[in-house]
């Protein structure tokens, strides 16, 4: 029934997509204009926060452009790499245990900006990790994402998923300084002050946020649409979604992501506390188990927004009276 309802206002969305659509591939001067006036210095490099559903499968710098690498082998691992990052279900089928793309979450290939950029990260690994207690490189992470996020096996260090997504993310980072943190990263938080503790986050309000702002994309059941064959979000809980021992498993990190890259309609249009309570009743559901979550954090310091992680909360504390 609400499905109906909300048919109409995503039809229109979609035609304007389409209208939109058109040429919006490669150099369009507008959007690039619109990054540089709203994020004075990031340049071309980065889509803006604001760009919504239409400008999904845009890339202000396309791999598939020439003059991607002088050595044709690597500018074909580069391209292979990117194809995987935006397909990863069908190019990477045999690590990848849910129905996620890496640009499912890292949107327009990891080059939007409040959508965890993937621009000028490559330069900061090896990098300490308190998840791990050691160093780990941009491969490990990249291994990381897949036994997580995308709820799958780890492809060896050297095979040629791995060395493919390597390469197109360090050719994302082409042109930025190695070894400092660039200026888009990691906005995609709530900040500490805004933070509300984990048991006071109504799942009643949660559930009515989400329904009004993310099922016409996303479904009432979570599994979501293809939207006019622009592009087709993941499941946000059940069993093909990530799984709990993901970053997107803690409450207060998947609102930062909530927060400022959705709904597509509108990012940036919640407020924190909105943010929370949408993360709260999409993390209050059933999810994969990751196997050995128990021993992260080998050295202390577990986030207390981690709900599945009973060495944090000995039972999931949105589950129970409020469902
Ligand atoms: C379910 C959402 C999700 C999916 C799918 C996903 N990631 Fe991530 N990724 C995140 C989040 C959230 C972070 C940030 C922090 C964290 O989780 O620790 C992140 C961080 C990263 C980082 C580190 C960025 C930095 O600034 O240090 C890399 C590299 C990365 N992801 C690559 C990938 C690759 C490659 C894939 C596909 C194999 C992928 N991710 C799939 C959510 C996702
Ligand atoms: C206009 C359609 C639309 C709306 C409304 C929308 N989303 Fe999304 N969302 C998408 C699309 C499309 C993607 C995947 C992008 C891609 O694959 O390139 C996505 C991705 C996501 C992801 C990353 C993981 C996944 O499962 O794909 C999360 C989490 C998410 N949305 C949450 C929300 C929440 C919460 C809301 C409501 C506040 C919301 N979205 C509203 C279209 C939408």
């Amino acid at each position: 029934m609400l499905r109906l309802l909300l048919v109409a206002p995503l039809a229109a969305l979609l035609l304007g997509a389409c209208a939109v659509e058109e040429g919006s591939r490669g150099a369009d001067a507008s959007v690039a204009r619109a990054t540089e006036e709203s994020e004075g210095g990031v340049g071309s490099l980065l889509l803006p926060a604001e760009a919504t559903l239409e400008t999904i499968g845009y890339l202000p710098r396309d791999p598939m452009a020439e003059g991607v690498h002088e050595n044709p082998y690597t500018a074909e691992q580069i391209r292979r790499g990117y194809r995987i990052f935006r397909n990863s279900v069908d190019l990477a089928g045999e690590f990848v245990g849910n129905d996620m793309d890496c640009s499912s979450c890292h949107l327009n290939g990891g080059q939007k900006i409040k959508a965890l950029p993937l621009v000028g990260v490559a330069g900061l690994f090896p990098q300490y990790r308190n998840r791990d207690a050691r160093l780990v490189s941009l491969e490990d992470r990249i291994r990381g994402c897949f036994i997580r996020s995308m709820n799958g096996t780890a492809p060896p260090f050297d095979h040629p998923v791995t060395l493919a997504l390597s390469a197109y993310i360090h050719w994302l980072s082409d042109g930025v300084p190695t070894g400092e943190s660039p200026a888009w990263r990691g906005l995609n938080t709530i900040p500490v002050e805004s933070r509300i503790p984990i048991e006071e986050l109504d799942l009643v309000r949660g559930e009515e946020l989400y329904n009004d702002q993310c099922a016409a994309c996303h479904g009432l059941d979570g599994v979501g649409f293809n939207l006019g064959g622009l592009a087709e979000p993941a499941p946000l809980w059940g069993p093909r979604s990530w799984n709990d021992g993901a970053g997107a498993a803690r409450i207060w990190r998947l609102a930062g992501f909530i927060r400022h890259a959705m709904p597509l309609t509108a990012p940036g249009s919640l407020t924190d506390e909105e943010a929370q309570l949408i993360s709260a009743w999409v993390n209050s559901h059933e999810r994969p188990e990751f196997p050995t979550k128990a021993t992260d954090f080998p050295a202390g310091g577990r986030p207390s927004d981690a709900v599945y992680d009973t060495l944090v909360f000995p039972s999931h504390p949105l589950r129970g009276s409020a469902r």
